[in-house]
């Protein structure tokens, strides 16, 4: 299995959603950068679940940093931090032992690594625990470079929240937002369709906006390593993440050049750009304007309705439910998970110097 990710720094996630614990290392780390547990739980808390829009499961988040950081800093060698689980239930998963969910990971899983595991296993939305861990841990370290990321939810089951106005100040009133969105009334009908669907058995999905400001220009490469190219790996690797665009994305489809193009003019000797169609990023580059982009996530996959699947032992047709706790929607909970993610491959850029 590889899953690990990164250049300068690699990172590496293992655990399992109703095993002992999920978690992280962390390699590559320089000697002496800050590390504030407190920004570690902020994010942790912003992805865990809560009230009646998310999963019952309850999970404290006590993260343990076992190596790497010493009195505050890291110590240049490998971290590692393991999230214990304290409310897992593989039981649940008994009496469905075998059947596949339609459009999780267990077909794919069984097919590649084979076994059956209780519930999603390391494909578990419980395993974005750990990557927000260790984007968070990076988080103080790019502020200090002056970046800032802030993603907010555009869009749940068709209700949509406002554009981003003035992208520093909707960053800061997002930053603590449990329910990230802008405008206050869109998030309250957003929530009544996650409610709405949860009462059917039902799940929906969304889209997910992200701001990063203050992002010097140059940073990315062009093919391969491209600053596209980097985020948009991270970015699906979240599980559930199917679609990520970045400035006006496919609406680049319907205009005309003389639309589209971001004219560049000169502001106090910095060149700026008048629109950002490209979402601050040129053949890959950024070019120092806010780096914009959506990620598109699909409505959770376990619920309650038959659906048709097959018994991956017997390879006979069956309909399996829902067993055990699900997300009616996870769009809010992987606001953060996008954040921290963003926030790892842009500190991994910088430390490259
Ligand atoms: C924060 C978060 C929570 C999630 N919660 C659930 C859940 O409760 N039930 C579920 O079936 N999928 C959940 N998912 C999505 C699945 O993990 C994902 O759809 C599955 O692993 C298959 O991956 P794919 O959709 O990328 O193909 C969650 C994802 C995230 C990011």
């Amino acid at each position: 299995m590889n899953n690990s990710f990164g250049n300068n720094i690699i990172l590496t996630v293992f655990g399992a959603s109703h095993g002992e614990c999920v978690g992280c290392t962390l390699r590559g780390l320089p000697k002496g950068l800050p590390v504030d547990e407190s920004v570690i739980n902020h994010y942790l808390a912003l992805r865990r679940p809560e009230g009646d829009i998310s999963t019952s499961r309850r999970e404290p988040d006590a993260f343990v940093i076992e190596s790497g950081v010493n009195g505050g800093f890291t110590d240049g060698g490998e971290i590692r931090i393991t999230i214990p689980n304290v409310d897992a239930r593989p039981a649940d998963y008994a009496k469905t032992k075998g059947l596949a969910r339609p459009s999780h990971a267990d077909y794919t899983r069984f097919v590649k690594y084979g076994g059956l595991s209780s519930g999603g296993g390391l494909f578990s939305g419980r395993s974005t625990a750990a990557l927000c861990a260790a984007g968070a841990l990076l988080t103080p370290y790019l502020n200090s470079k002056g970046v800032f990321i802030g993603t907010h939810i555009k869009n749940i089951a068709g209700v949509c929240d406002r554009d981003f106005g003035d992208h520093k100040k909707d960053i800061n009133a997002l930053y603590r937002k449990k329910f990230a969105v802008l405008d206050k009334a869109a998030g309250q009908e957003m929530k009544n369709r996650i409610l709405a669907a949860k009462a059917e058995g039902d799940s929906v999905g969304g889209i997910l906006e992200t701001a990063v400001i203050g992002l010097t220009p140059g940073l990315g490469e062009p093919y391969f390593d491209s600053l596209e190219s980097l985020l948009s790996h991270a970015l699906f690797s979240i599980p559930g993440v199917k679609g990520v665009e970045f400035g006006a994305g496919f609406r680049f489809a319907g205009m005309r050049g003389g639309e589209a193009n971001d004219p560049f003019a000169c502001e106090n000797g910095r060149v700026i750009t008048l629109t950002n169609n490209s979402g601050g990023i040129n053949g890959g580059i950024s070019n120092g304007m806010p780096v914009v982009f959506r990620c598109a996530l699909r409505p959770t996959p376990t619920i309650a309705k038959p659906q048709k699947t097959v018994d991956l032992e017997t390879k006979e047709n069956a309909v399996t439910e829902a067993a055990g706790r699900h997300d009616p929607c996870f769009v809010h909970r992987a606001r953060a998970v996008v954040d921290c993610l963003t926030a790892f491959v842009l500190a991994d850029l910088y430390l490259g110097g």
